[in-house]
C-alpha cells in the first residue's frame, strides 16, 4: 500500500504516475494497472457533474466520490481534493480534511495555493493529515487567473510560483502538484524542492505526472489542453457501442436467446391453463 512517505521517497528513485478517478469501477482498474496514486480531483465537477468549472464543487460531492474510490483501491495512494471554500480558514480546513480522511478514507488531502494557504498546510500536517499542495494554475481561482492559462511566464509570476513552492514545502506538504507552468520553471522547482513535484502541463522534469483520465481517454471533449496526450479514443468507441446497442434493440436483435433465461415448459403450460380458467370468456387456444 503506497503512503505519503513512500511516495515522497520515490523522488530520488523513480517517476511517480498518478491519475484522477471519481468512481469505484475506474479506480479499481487503475489500481490493478499499478498507478502509484489516485487523485479524487475536484475536476469531478466538470467531467462527472457537468459544471462549467470546479468552483461550485461541494464537500458532500467530494466525500461521495472519495468513498467510491477508496472502496476500490488496495495499493495506490488515494488523495482527496479539498473543494473551493472548504479551507478558507485553518479551522475549516481541519474540519473538512478530517471528514475526507475519516469518512472518505482518503490517505491525504490536496489543496490549492502557495503562501496564502501555508497556515492551513502547517495546521493539517501538525494534525497528522498529509497534504499534497497545488501551485501554478489553480483551477479554483480560474477567474482571477483569467482562464485556464499557462502561469509563470514573466519574471514576477515565476518568482511568485517559486515562493509558493518553497512555502508549501516549508509548511509540511509531502508533495506538490505543479499545474500549467513552462517546463524550465518546473525543472527549477523540481531541483529546488526536496518533496516530489507532480506535473500536469509542466513538462518532463517533474518527479511525477498526473492526468485527468477523461482527457487521456477522449471521454470529455469540452476542453483540449495542449498538455494532454490522448492515449485512446474511448469516447468514440463508447459512442459506436451505444449506437450499435440502440440499433439492435430497435431491430429486435438484442437480447437473443444467448442473453435470455430458459424455463420449464410444463410450468409455462400450467401458468397458461390457470390464466384461461380465470378468464373463462377468453380464447386461449
Ligand atoms: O482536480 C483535479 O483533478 C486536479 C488535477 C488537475 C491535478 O487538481
Amino acid at each position: 500500500m503506497n503512503t505519503p512517505s513512500s511516495i515522497k521517497k520515490l523522488k530520488t528513485k523513480e517517476k511517480i504516475a498518478m491519475l484522477t478517478a471519481y468512481d469505484y469501477s475506474t479506480a479499481r482498474i487503475m489500481d490493478a494497472a499499478g498507478v502509484d496514486g489516485i487523485l479524487v480531483g475536484d475536476t469531478l465537477g466538470m467531467v462527472m457533474l457537468g459544471y462549467k468549472n470546479t468552483s461550485a464543487v461541494t464537500m458532500a460531492e467530494m466525500l461521495h466520490h472519495t468513498k467510491a474510490v477508496t472502496r476500490a483501491v488496495k495499493n495506490a495512494l488515494v488523495v482527496a481534493d479539498m473543494p473551493n471554500r472548504s479551507y478558507s480558514s485553518v479551522k475549516q480546513a481541519l474540519k473538512n480534511a478530517r471528514l475526507l480522511i475519516k469518512e472518505g478514507k482518503a490517505k491525504a488531502v490536496k489543496l490549492e495555493g502557495g503562501t496564502e494557504v501555508a497556515a492551513q498546510i502547517r495546521a493539517l500536517t501538525r494534525a497528522k493529515i498529509p497534504v499534497m499542495a497545488h501551485i501554478g494554475l489553480l483551477p479554483q481561482s480560474v477567474k482571477s487567473q483569467k482562464g485556464f492559462k499557462v502561469q509563470g511566464r514573466d519574471l514576477l509570476s515565476a518568482r511568485k510560483i517559486l515562493q509558493d513552492a518553497a512555502a508549501v514545502q516549508k509548511a509540511g506538504a509531502f508533495a506538490v502538484v505543479v499545474e500549467c507552468v513552462p517546463e524550465k520553471l518546473a525543472k527549477i522547482i523540481t531541483k529546488t524542492l526536496t518533496i516530489p513535484t507532480i506535473g500536469i502541463g509542466a513538462g518532463k522534469y517533474c518527479d511525477g505526472q498526473v492526468l485527468v483520465y477523461q482527457d487521456m481517454l477522449g471521454i470529455y471533449d469540452k476542453l483540449h489542453p495542449k498538455f494532454v496526450k490522448k492515449y485512446a479514443d474511448i469516447g468514440a468507441a463508447m459512442k459506436n457501442v451505444f449506437q450499435d446497442y440502440s440499433e439492435e434493440v430497435k431491430k429486435g436483435i438484442f437480447p437473443s436467446r444467448e442473453h435470455s433465461f430458459d424455463m420449464d415448459e410444463k410450468i409455462i403450460s400450467s401458468l397458461q391453463t390457470n390464466r384461461c380458467r380465470k378468464k373463462r370468456n377468453t380464447n386461449c387456444g
